[in-house]
């Protein structure tokens, strides 16, 4: 059977306007491969919308968005726009997006490819055959709750954020993660400050209610600052990490380090009717333009979106599989190399897993 798919493209800032246009070169063979019609259409988001339209995320992206059945998105930011009233800023674009496309779930898994077990800084015997998946809360906790903002008060200035959570907040995420790990080794470690925190000690209770329904699960609970230390002293007890925004975005960093690159971590965004798939690291200024750029983690964000967004779990595989490959020949972007390897560019490394796919 045949079907049309709508992409949005952001490519965004940076980096992500070299290695979006390769990811979708792998999304073009890969839909061929298994007949799926795609119908891809760009637009602006971050810095280089500010630049056009004054804002990060304009109107006209964000229709795109919601009328696409998946977005791809490349980085958003830069020094230029550092000086930015928060609100303007290109990040407002990422954070836009998944509130607008609802987008409650955010899965980053943190796989170590064997190859790449030396560009790691700790201990081949303490990441090796590590495969963990963070499953951080998207659309909540201290990133959106209110009241927030910087007050005067007293001849001061008071800076607050919120961290809140409902029930049927916790419940829907807590869901996600227990059906994914099903289809992994079937562990949930929820990840919580509820010693300290009243949000996180209703996060505890609602998780361990909705394991009710999913016995065949083991679950079990970890405080933030003690997952921070076993992620480092010993990686392969995880399976799945279940946990908020804020500490999400924190451990999700510190997993994809255990990896060696986060020039290698794809991630998808989901929970909404359009699915956002995009790399783990950002718009690399530093490096743009020169096409030295690591295109893997977009390659298999694309992965993700033929298997989140498209039911077609042998998409992700035949992709990691032949990123595996051209691994293991020994090709290398910078941020991997090491003496030995062969060292190649953005369009070279693509060049080199298109011919793997084929
Ligand atoms: C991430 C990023 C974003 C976040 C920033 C760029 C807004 O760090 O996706 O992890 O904090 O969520
Ligand atoms: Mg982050």
């Amino acid at each position: 059977m045949s079907s049309t798919y709508k992409i949005a493209v952001f490519p965004g800032d940076g980096i992500g306007k070299e290695i979006v246009p390769q990811a979708v070169r792998v999304l073009r063979a890969i839909g061929a491969r298994y007949d799926v019609k795609v119908d891809l259409q760009e637009a602006l988001v971050g810095g280089s919308a500010i630049d056009e339209f004054g804002v990060p995320l304009p109107e006209e992206s964000l229709r795109l968005a919601l009328s696409s059945d998946a977005v791809l998105l490349g980085a958003v930011g830069g020094p230029k726009w550092e000086g930015l009233d928060y609100s303007v800023r290109p990040e407002r674009a990422l954070l836009g997006l998944r509130e607008k496309l609802g987008l409650f779930a955010n899965l980053r898994p943190a796989k170590l490819f064997s190859a790449l077990v030396d560009a790691s800084t700790l201990k081949q015997s303490v990441i090796e055959g590590i495969d963990i998946v963070v499953i951080r809360e998207l659309t909540g906790g201290i990133y959106f709750g209110r009241p927030r903002g910087v007050e005067k008060i007293d001849g001061q200035e008071r800076g607050i954020n919120t961290e809140v959570y409902t029930t049927s907040e916790i419940e829907r995420i807590a869901c996600v993660a227990f059906e994914v790990a099903r289809r992994r080794h079937r562990k949930v470690c929820s990840v919580d400050k509820a010693n300290v925190l009243e949000s996180s000690e209703l996060w505890r209770r609602v998780v361990t209610a909705v394991h009710e329904d999913y016995q065949d699960i083991e679950l079990s609970h970890m405080y933030v600052d003690n997952c921070s230390m076993q992620l480092i002293r010993n990686p392969r007890q995880f399976d799945v990490i279940l946990t908020n925004n804020m500490f999400g975005d924190i451990l999700s960093d510190e997993a994809a380090m255990l990896t060696g690159s986060i020039g290698m971590l794809p991630s998808a965004s989901i929970g909404g009717d359009v699915g956002m798939y995009e790399p783990i690291h950002g718009s690399a200024p530093d490096i743009a333009g020169q096409d030295r750029a690591n295109p893997i983690a977009t390659i298999l964000s694309v992965g993700m979106m033929f298997k989140y967004s498209f039911g077609l779990d042998i998409g992700y595989d035949d992709i990691e599989s032949a990123v595996t490959r051209v691994l293991d020949r020994g090709y290398r972007t910078a941020d991997i190399y090491s003496p030995g390897n062969k060292l190649v560019g953005t369009g070279e490394m693509t060049d080199v897993i298109l011919h793997e796919l084929a």
